[in-house]
């Protein structure tokens, strides 16, 4: 059950940018969190936004690390008019590196890492969370196509006491991500979604591709706006 997912698919909410953007996580990975995420977890991501509706909602005991304050105010007031209580929220304003040194030391059940994706930040957020995950407890890394991120998912998989579980959601058709650390990657998926996802890719960063996915995206707004 996702029903806030769908809700927030269906009218995304401007909570990034100067308001009036969304930089929400890939629908299925916002999913993953709905319905994974209990109420009284200990859970915290860097980075803030739909993601920290869905802690909220499930009244887990959530810390939001981000550099931005009007970000926790755009959360907060679209919570409250979801009807949300934010209150299991606590909101840690900073960039990720200055704020997670000094973290209380807590056990987390799960981590949303999606704050700053340039080289070497998901690698410097996973290694000031990790002491405090506790065993069993997982660490979520979204953008893995961003070589930033790829070399953190890399290095884990050669780690023994970490386990690379599986991919929640493929990545976008048309990332233009070439200032955040290279060309896309698609080494983190297995050898079988790997070859489907760059064709997928190949075919759709085209510019022929690319309108395809513009019309797709402005058809499949409009019906989830019908639905709505
Ligand atoms: C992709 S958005 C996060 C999206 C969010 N997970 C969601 O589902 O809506 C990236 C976030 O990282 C934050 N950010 C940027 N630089 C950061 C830094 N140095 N430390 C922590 N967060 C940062 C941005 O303010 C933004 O909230």
């Amino acid at each position: 059950m996702t029903r806030l997912t769908d809700d927030l698919r269906a009218s995304p909410p401007g909570l990034h940018g100067a308001g009036d953007e969304y930089w929400g996580l890939a629908w299925a990975a916002l999913g993953w969190l709905e319905e994974n995420v209990t109420e009284g977890m200990a859970t915290l991501e860097t980075g803030s936004g739909s993601s920290t509706l869905v802690f909220a909602s499930a009244r887990a005991e959530h810390e939001a690390v981000t550099p931005d304050s009007a970000e926790e105010a755009r959360v907060r007031r679209e919570c409250e008019r979801r009807g949300i209580d934010s209150s299991s929220v606590r909101f840690r304003i900073g960039p990720s590196h200055e704020v997670l040194p000094q973290l209380e030391a807590r056990p987390l059940d799960l981590v949303l890492l999606d704050g700053a994706h340039g080289f070497p930040y998901p690698v410097l957020d996973w290694w000031h969370v990790a002491p405090h995950v506790r065993v069993g407890g997982v660490v979520l890394l979204d953008d893995a196509y961003m070589p930033p991120v790829r070399v953190l998912v890399d290095a884990l998989r050669e780690q023994p006491g970490w386990e690379v579980a599986a991919a929640v959601s493929l990545p976008p058709f048309d990332w233009r991500g070439e200032p955040i650390g290279g060309r896309m990657s698609f080494r983190y998926l297995p050898p079988a979604r790997r070859v489907g996802a760059s064709l997928r890719h190949r075919a759709f960063s085209t510019a022929l591709g690319l309108r395809v996915v513009a019309l797709a995206r402005r058809r499949s707004a409009l019906r989830w706006r019908k639905r709505g």
